[in-house]
């Protein structure tokens, strides 16, 4: 059955804004996403929001719900009370471009600086052969939507903009990981670079002290700090401070 939603919205753009109130019909079975799209149709049509798939795929419709990093689209109206207010304000660690649309680029820029995979000189295309296990490692990675909610939760650059320039944030940090167990991965061997040096120098794994917060975000359940980021701080101490490991050449694991 049909009732009136109350919903706090933040309007405004790069130079400021305000939250507003606003009462819109909300429908059984409908999530967030509907009703600002309901408040763009009837009352607000300049409502600046970002989304594609409302499937929970797209990864675009990322914003804080009642101060919550969650996707719009994937958060049922279902789970308030009907007399409850509902906040919606933009992800804040990204700057406001206006409304709940922010600028998301630094996450772009830190993908690219991340090496990408360096298959072994030797193999050709359709010789590549991995373990199951390792496949299904990676695999928990490769879910990822790029939502950047973890990005968004993780103190270390939410509330120290200066910290940016040198962390690349859970989900690069996780890609670093992926790629640094890939069996196949050749980095060092082709270019000398160590991705465990990569995370940790480069990419500022060091600021990380494992609060998890950004795993509690993430819409694809992936277990980023236990799976992907305290992995690879015990590589990163292996690299450094074990003295036979250092001398073996086959030392990746
Ligand atoms: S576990 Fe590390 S990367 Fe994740 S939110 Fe905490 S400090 Fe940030
Ligand atoms: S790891 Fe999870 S929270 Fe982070 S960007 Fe990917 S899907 Fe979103
Ligand atoms: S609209 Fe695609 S994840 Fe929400």
């Amino acid at each position: 059955m049909g009732y009136q939603a109350h919903l706090r919205v933040w309007r405004g753009d790069a130079e400021g804004g305000e939250l507003r109130d606003f009462t819109v019909e909300a429908n059984e079975g409908e999530v967030v996403l509907d009703i600002i799209h309901r408040l763009q149709a009837t009352q607000c049509s300049d409502l600046a929001v970002r989304w594609n798939c409302k499937a929970g795929k797209c990864g675009s419709c990322s914003a804080e719900i009642n101060g919550r990093p969650r996707l719009m689209c994937m958060t049922r109206m279902s789970i308030f009370e009907p007399d409850e207010v509902i906040t919606v304000t933009p992800i804040r660690t990204f700057p406001v471009i206006k409304d709940l649309v922010t600028d998301v680029s630094y996450n772009y820029q830190k993908a690219r600086e991340v090496p990408s995979f360096s298959p072994p000189k030797d193999l050709q295309p359709g010789e590549y052969r991995m373990q199951q296990q390792d496949v299904n490692r990676s695999q928990e990675f490769r879910k990822c939507i790029e939502c950047f909610l973890c990005q968004n939760v993780c103190h270390v650059i939410r509330d120290h903009e200066d910290n940016k320039a040198n962390f690349a944030g859970p989900r690069f940090l996780m890609r670093i990981a992926e790629l640094e167990m890939h069996p196949l991965d050749s980095l060092e061997e082709n270019t000398g670079a160590d991705r465990t040096a990569v995370a940790q120098s480069d990419h500022g794994l060091g600021f990380c002290n494992i609060t998890k917060c950004c795993t509690e975000v993430c819409p694809e359940n992936i277990k980023i700090t236990d799976n992907a980021l305290i992995p690879m701080k015990e590589r990163v101490v292996d690299r450094k401070y074990d003295p036979i490991l250092r001398l073996l050449p086959w030392r990746k694991r």
